[in-house]
């Protein structure tokens, strides 16, 4: 990976190298951990990372749902994710914070062990390469489901869920497929293994709920959110397998992936077998915000320079501006 300088780690800003915990934290052991998946674009106006406040926001409420509630308010977490960006001197950047069960006794039982925190941030690319934003991907179903209700709850974005994922993922790629498509447990469509799942049919969008074992996507509610600004109908209910098959587009929607077309589901191709109008429509408008093109009417912008504009610049490093054309 692309290592950058520095971590935030319980508040100090340590070398990349030095960013270390020891073998007997808890989370090693047991996936005692909660984390986030943010980006940085490097816009026209400055570095501004998108809906910053939504992921911290998860990332809270997924540590209150492990009663691992981190000694920091959101408002100071928040700022620390700031400085670590302007400490790395990144434009654009992908950001990943992380609060976890430290080192302290190794029983199951995790209340004993500290409540520790890090943030990370790296530069980090196309997540299913960059052809992929435009020309569309083939995907599997997944033979494994997704977690059942009341198991691990998917609401979390805790690192356990992610032992998952990496079966899905690995499945998908052993089969020559780039990614795979998880249904729950009761066999309705869920989601990626690290994205949101979308369709469109007959100029509708549908979108599995929340019900439905997903991790209710920061990006999921961007494109509901632009969707219905573009005058188009969304719709968030139970869907079967085979609804795939016969969309007329579909398509990923995750910090990693951005949004992503869908051109085949199980060598069925979907629709016209590459990206759809709407995909291309919704997607355009998801670019031309994060990089600033037109107006952030949602305020889901955070410029990381933000009444700091007279500070010497810092070094530029980082992902350029995305874009998908
Ligand atoms: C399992 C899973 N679903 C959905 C998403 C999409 O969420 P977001 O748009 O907030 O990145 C992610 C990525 O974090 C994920 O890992």
């Amino acid at each position: 990976m692309q290592e950058s300088e520095k971590i935030w780690m319980n508040g100090e800003l340590v070398d990349w190298a030095d960013a270390k915990i020891h073998i007997a934290s808890h989370v090693i052991h047991y996936g005692s951990g909660v984390f986030e998946g943010a980006r940085c674009y490097d816009t026209p106006k400055g570095s501004a990372c998108f809906r910053l406040d939504a992921h911290l926001k998860r990332l809270y409420n997924s540590a209150k749902i492990y009663r691992m509630e981190y000694g920091l308010p959101l408002r100071g977490y928040q700022e620390a994710v700031l400085d670590t960006i302007r400490a790395n001197g990144m434009k654009g950047c992908y950001i990943r914070p992380l609060i976890y069960r430290g080192y302290n006794s190794l029983g199951v039982n995790p209340l004993p062990c500290p409540i520790d925190a890090a943030i990370m941030v790296w530069e980090w690319g196309t997540y299913l390469g960059s052809e992929a934003l435009e020309k569309g991907v083939d995907v599997r179903v997944s033979s494994w489901s997704r977690t059942a209700p009341n198991t691990f709850p998917s609401l979390a974005k805790s690192s356990a869920n992610y032992a998952n994922s990496g079966l899905i993922k690995m499945e998908a790629l052993t089969e020559g497929y780039p990614e795979g498509i998880a249904l729950d447990t009761f066999g309705y469509l869920s989601e990626g293994s690290g994205e949101n799942l979308f369709l469109v049919r007959d100029n509708v969008l549908y979108t599995p709920p929340a019900t439905a074992s997903i991790l209710p996507g920061i990006t999921r509610d961007s494109v509901i959110t632009i969707a219905k600004d573009l005058g188009f109908k969304v719709r968030e209910e139970m869907l079967p397998r085979e609804m795939i098959y016969i969309a007329d587009e579909a398509f990923f929607a995750g910090t990693a992936v951005e949004i992503t077309p869908i051109r085949s589901v199980d060598k069925i191709q979907v629709g016209h077998g590459r990206r759809g109008p709407i995909t291309e429509t919704i997607q355009r408008t998801f670019f031309d915000i994060i990089n600033g093109e037109i107006a952030d009417t949602h305020g889901w912008l955070t410029y990381v320079n933000s009444g700091r504009e007279n500070e010497p610049a810092a070094s530029a490093t980082g992902r350029t501006t995305a874009r998908a054309r």
